[in-house]
């Protein structure tokens, strides 16, 4: 029989509180489903690790948990304690650029019975994909700080797009469009404004388009992307972006769809040579941390992604189908989504209704 090992990682903050609930429903779905899965549970990659270490993660890190069939990471930052950029880049970074996973896959779907905060909307009008680029772009090593500490301070990143990077991200995105019934990709750019590095992703999203002709594809430029994401959501099928723009539309998506704390994440490498991650959108919520109050389904449904990307579409099916089942029920919804339920009964009633 196969047993699926998933490495276990809470990371910080809510990371610790979400956790619980998502290994829980995994448990049930897995159980009902004869599907055999371990878990091997891991504190680095947190700020109390690096408390006790001054790192955020082992050197051997790669070892532990590199042959894992996938990564189950809950949210990672202590602000008041480590600076982000340390924090980040000594670990959630570090997997995605070193396990190559470009592709962050985020769906953005408004469930039955949740409000939107947009007016007028039902399930189905918002229901997309967010294809992130997740290993290059602005989110680059190349650049630094020059004559510190005096008047000629300066510094700078360079976004780094290469030729390989972009139209590997591109062809995922225009593959999974090609899948969906209504075929259509929209590109995020910035072409007016950053005149290097934006042009050249247009033109390999046009030569790109180029080879599925069956795609309708559009572009816009990211300042009225957003305010198109506000305004007619129902326009979207699968959204491409770069790393940075990704990043902010799949907050925005999701805030569109009632609250962030849904949001799922994979940070998938397409090919198999390392574990994927699979990880909510939000991050570590210091704001409510400690409280139990923090909303679970989008560690829940990383879970269902994970699952699915392991070959296990039909018990992902299940857990998605129970969160749709609880989320439609106020009394089972934490706050954020106008409920009162704690982040454990919510866990606990998307576990009981899977099937
Ligand atoms: P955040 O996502 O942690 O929180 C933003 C807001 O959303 C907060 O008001 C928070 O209370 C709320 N929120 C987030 N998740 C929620 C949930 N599940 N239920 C209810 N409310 C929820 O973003 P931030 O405040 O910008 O960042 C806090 C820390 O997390 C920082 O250290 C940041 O770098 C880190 N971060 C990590 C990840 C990650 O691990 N992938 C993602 C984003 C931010
Ligand atoms: C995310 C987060 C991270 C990112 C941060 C914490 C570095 O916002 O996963 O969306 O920008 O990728
Ligand atoms: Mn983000």
């Amino acid at each position: 029989k196969k047993q699926y090992r998933i490495a276990v990682i809470p990371g910080d903050g809510i990371g610790k509180e979400v956790m619980p609930e998502g290994l829980r429903v995994i448990e049930a779905a897995a159980k009902k489903h004869g599907v055999a899965v371990q878990f091997d549970h891991f504190d680095f990659a947190s700020y109390d690790y690096y408390e006790k270490h001054g790192e955020m993660m082992p050197a051997d890190w790669k070892d532990k948990i590199g042959k894992h069939d996938a990564i189950y990471f809950g949210a990672v930052g202590w602000p008041a304690k480590i600076p982000d950029h340390i924090s980040l880049w000594g670990s959630l970074i570090k997997f995605r650029r070193e396990f190559d996973q470009y592709v962050n896959l985020r769906p953005v779907r408004l469930m039955p019975g949740v409000p939107s905060p947009l007016a007028n909307r039902k399930p189905g009008d918002i229901d997309f994909w967010v294809v992130r680029e997740n290993t290059e772009g602005e989110y680059s090593s190349v650049g630094g700080r020059m004559f510190p500490d005096t008047d000629r301070e300066f510094v700078t990143q360079q976004t780094v797009m290469t030729r390989t990077g972009v139209d590997r991200i591109l062809k995922f995105a225009f593959e999974l469009a090609q899948s969906r019934p209504k075929k259509h990709l929209t590109s995020a750019t910035k072409s007016n404004g950053i005149s290097i590095t934006m042009p050249y992703w247009d033109e390999r999203v046009e030569a790109m388009a180029r080879k599925y002709p069956k795609v309708k594809w559009d572009k816009y430029h990211i300042d009225i992307l957003t305010a198109n994401f506000v305004l007619h959501p129902d326009w979207f099928d699968v959204v491409v972006g770069s790393n940075l723009f990704g990043d902010i539309l799949s907050d925005l998506g999701p805030a569109c769809t009632g609250t962030i704390g849904i949001a799922p994440s994979g940070n998938i490498n397409p090919e198999g040579d390392f574990p994927s991650v699979f990880e909510p959108v939000h991050g570590s919520a210091p704001d409510i941390a400690g409280q139990g109050i923090a909303n679970p389904i989008g560690m829940i449904w990383s879970g269902a992604m994970m699952l699915e990307h392991l070959g296990e579409k039909q018990v992902a099916d299940a857990i998605v189908g129970a969160i749709e089942r609880t989320l439609a029920e106020r009394t089972l919804r934490t706050r954020d989504l106008g409920g009162n339920a704690d982040t454990t009964a919510c866990g606990k009633a998307v576990a009981e209704m899977v099937d």
